[in-house]
């Protein structure tokens, strides 16, 4: 177990080191593991906590708590974001600090409640909220949706320090190092962690981010991975690249499976009827393509289309696997289409439909199935299929 940090004189990094974990909360690979950071500040009158650690390392954590202070000259636990892998110490450090008010958004607030159903002292902020804790004043910053509602940013002023709590992180571990200008460069690493967390709220992360644009920032502190003491604004400008829109013209987007070459046909016919002047159509066939290309194109979409072939009562899994993606990304439409070809039951469009609806998408027409081969009477229905999607396109 790594002991504590001191990042600059009364400031500790007191988190927990979880370099063997491989896949982050049942949902994400996480090569390089992660850490659950938190940091303690001694003012001159009052001590403050930013964030605790996941609820495993409760042990080792209090110690390290105990090792710097009596916790019970604890004033403040600043909750910047609730989720478990950041409160689930929370309620065994209260229990040591009998005099500790919870400082966060009412979001947070109702959520710990909700996690932790015991009293405790709390205190709400809003943006531009100040706390003094003695020659050192904690700024609070509120960034909703980086990347639950209840997310804040809380900014040490004098010292130029943000503490991001998940934003501008990484699940990247390294055993020996705390600091980003004493490891290796892990942007690939930050980068898979952007698009596992933040990629669905990307409007969310320009809004925060034009939050702190005149701020001076000497170092980030999030609570995954290293601290950011080189170059915080390469990070933030990281986060905003990856968050800004990538397509400015129309484009309907048409992804397809077709094991026997059926719904290809099909799709290629309502390529065809989507053609019209100043709107791109791009089609493509989802096999061998990547998740992110696949991400991409849904986000540059003024249309989604989808050509799914019926395999064994369903979906087939890898046409599963992308409809998945819908919630992973930022859409700018709700526009939507389904067609594709079936054997002899055909359920996989309306499952489709059901999913895309599900996710708030609208079809802008009936579905078109054909049973096994499009007839030329299919491939009509396609064609128009195809320009009832660009036409609803144009409009908008
Ligand atoms: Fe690291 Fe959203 O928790």
């Amino acid at each position: 177990m790594v002991g504590t940090i001191e990042i600059t004189t009364g400031i500790h990094w007191i988190g927990a080191l979880h370099p063997e974990l491989r896949i982050f909360d049942d949902l994400f690979p996480t090569e390089h593991g992660t850490t659950y950071n938190s940091y303690l500040i001694k003012g001159g009158e009052k001590t403050a906590i930013i964030d605790t650690v996941k609820g495993k390392f409760t042990d080792q954590y209090l110690d390290k708590v105990r090792s710097l202070v009596d916790p019970a000259t604890i004033d403040y636990i600043i909750v910047n974001h609730s989720e478990p892998d950041h409160s689930g110490s929370l309620a065994y450090l209260l229990e040591q600090c009998p005099n500790a008010t919870v400082v966060s958004t009412q979001a947070a607030k109702t959520f710990v409640t909700n996690m932790m159903h015991k009293p405790f002292a709390s205190q709400v902020v809003k943006d531009g909220d100040t706390l003094d804790l003695g020659g050192r004043t904690l700024r609070f910053i509120m960034a909703p949706f980086l990347h639950w509602p209840d997310t804040m940013f809380t900014r040490l002023e004098e010292e130029n320090l943000l503490f991001t709590c998940d934003a501008f992180g990484a699940h990247y571990c390294d055993v020996q190092h705390i600091f980003n200008d004493e490891t290796e460069d892990f942007t690939s690493a930050r980068q898979f962690y952007f698009d596992c967390i933040f990629r669905p709220f990307k409007d969310k992360v320009l809004a925060a981010i034009e939050k702190i644009r005149h701020d001076v920032i000497d170092m980030i502190l999030p609570s995954h991975g290293p601290i950011i003491r080189r170059d915080p604004w390469k990070v933030i400008q990281q986060f905003e690249q990856w968050s800004k829109p990538t397509s400015f013209g129309k484009k309907v987007v048409l992804l397809y499976l077709s094991p026997h070459g059926n719904t290809e046909k099909m799709a290629q016919a309502v390529a065809e009827g989507a053609a019209l002047d100043d709107i791109e159509v791009a089609c493509y066939h989802t096999v061998g393509m990547t998740d992110n290309e696949i991400r991409t194109l849904m986000e540059e979409a003024d249309a989604l289309v989808f050509g799914i072939p019926t395999v064994a009562r369903d979906i087939p899994p890898p046409m599963w696997h992308v409809l998945t993606f819908l919630s992973t990304v930022r859409l700018k439409t709700n526009l939507a289409a389904v067609f594709g070809s079936y054997g002899w039951s055909g359920e996989a469009c309306k499952m489709a439909e059901e999913r895309l609806k599900g996710m708030g998408l609208k079809l802008v027409a009936e579905p078109v199935r054909a049973v096994f081969s499009p007839t030329d009477e299919v491939l009509a229905q396609c064609r128009a299929l195809g320009a009832a999607v660009s036409e609803a396109v144009a409009k908008k």
